[in-house]
């Protein structure tokens, strides 16, 4: 997601410092290049040749370095790069950022860099608490600079209380949505299922269902403006194809199955289609006939492949992320959380589809999301809306993640 982006980190004293070496990592893992600047106090904590052995770069540590600034060094370092982001970020840093001071290579860099910048703050509670701090912050953000964390917690000082460094995963997820504001799902797979299904009873007459296809839809539209590359497997709709996204068209259960299969591996799955959980056993070859007098045909029916659950069983071709809809008529977070358990998906967007809600055919949508941490009701939204917040929401998901060796991505 962070192909050949170039990172300048600059490692600042705090004993969070050894959480940057991670940190450069996960950002490699994510295809990004990382350069490393480390302040004077950065160097108490971690060492210039961890850093240098990990990004595979020389660190970069002093202004008045004779060989580089015969290059002007700390422009070049400020220039050649898409962001900057700062971990830890000390409150003296970020005091000399406010204060526009330039008394060492970072501060520098920071002052001559025109690149979006991110902090990531970690020191004791009361300082970063402190009305100075505070207003440095602020001062800093009304500037466009970018803050992650702190988080609250147990600090290394004893104390508790905000202050600690950020999640290494919360900081790449912050790292790539200032470095890709646009398309930070590009290079990741989607693959996505929407509408009804139709089951046939002969030729000419089938078991279906009221879904529309829109919210569906709408989802891979979502993602794909995010720039995933997305299949959108679809029962029979009444909707335009979404332009930009691979649409196979099926009409049974059974075929959507197949089509789901065919097109992994997938970086995420949202499993939006209304899908017949029956069919029937043996459709009619011809028409079945009214014969006059004969009682009316008894169909017998048999249990349809459970898409949703099938893909979460997939083992090491299992999607990335699985998303799971659970329509409703009653109980809506109920079923939804228990369904999560049982279709065997990370995530499940219940929604309450009984004929008062409108939500068939209809343009909005009430969204209760059930993960692993519990419920999240979103308000009234429109499938669109939905739609973009489901897609950012999984572009959060996926860029915090370590990428899964030679499954979804294609780099
Ligand atoms: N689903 C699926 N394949 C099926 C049935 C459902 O992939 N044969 C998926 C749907 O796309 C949705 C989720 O499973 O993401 C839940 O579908 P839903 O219709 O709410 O539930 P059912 O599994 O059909 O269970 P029930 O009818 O008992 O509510």
């Amino acid at each position: 997601m962070l192909k050949d982006k170039r990172i300048l980190l600059i490692v600042a004293g705090g004993i969070a410092a050894y959480k940057a070496l991670e940190l450069v990592r996960r950002l490699q893992d994510q295809g990004a290049r990382v350069r490393g600047i480390l302040t004077a106090g950065g160097a108490n904590f971690i060492t210039p040749l961890a850093l240098a052995a990990l990004t595979g770069d020389k660190v970069h540590e002093n202004l008045f370095s004779l060989t580089e600034e015969s290059e002007m060094g700390h422009i070049r370092l400020a220039r050649d790069c898409d962001l900057v982001a700062v971990v830890p970020a000390t409150a003296h840093l970020m005091a000399k950022m406010a204060a526009g001071m330039a008394d060492d290579l970072a501060a520098t860099v920071l002052l001559a860099t025109d690149k979006p910048i991110l902090l990531a703050p970690a020191m004791n509670v009361v300082m970063w608490n402190h009305p100075a701090t505070q207003a440095n912050r602020a001062l800093l953000e009304k500037r466009g600079v970018r803050f992650v964390g702190p988080g609250a917690g147990d600090l290394a000082c004893g104390e508790v209380g905000s202050g600690r460094l950020a999640e290494v995963p919360d900081i790449l997820a912050a790292i790539a949505a200032l470095a890709t504001p646009d398309q930070p799902l590009q290079g990741l797979r989607a693959l996505v299922t929407s509408g009804p299904t139709r089951e046939p009873i002969d030729p000419v007459r089938f078991i279906a269902n009221h879904s529309s296809g829109k919210q569906g839809h709408a989802i891979a539209h979502a993602l794909a403006g995010l720039g995933a590359e997305v299949t959108l497997v679809t029962g029979p709709v009444g909707l335009a194809d979404p332009d930009g996204i691979r649409v196979v068209k099926v009409e049974t259960a059974q075929q959507m199955l197949a089509a789901c299969l065919k097109a992994l591996p997938a970086d995420v799955a949202v499993c939006a289609a209304a899908v017949a959980d029956w069919r029937v056993k043996k459709p009619g070859a011809q028409k079945i006939k009214k014969v006059k007098g004969a009682a009316p045909p008894v169909l017998e029916l048999v249990a349809n492949p459970d898409i949703l659950a099938t893909l979460a069983a997939l083992g090491a071709d299992r999607p990335g992320l699985l998303i799971g809809f659970a329509a409703e008529t009653e109980d809506v977070v109920k079923h939804a959380t228990a369904k999560r358990q049982t279709k065997g998906c990370d995530w499940i967007l219940g929604n309450d589809v009984g004929p008062e809600s409108g939500t068939f055919g209809g343009d909005a949508n009430t969204i209760h999301l059930v993960d692993s941490s519990g419920v999240e009701t979103w308000p009234a939204l429109s499938k669109d809306e939905v739609a973009d917040r489901l897609a950012k929401r999984i572009a959060l998901a996926l860029v915090a993640r370590p990428p899964r060796p030679g499954k979804g991505k294609r780099r």
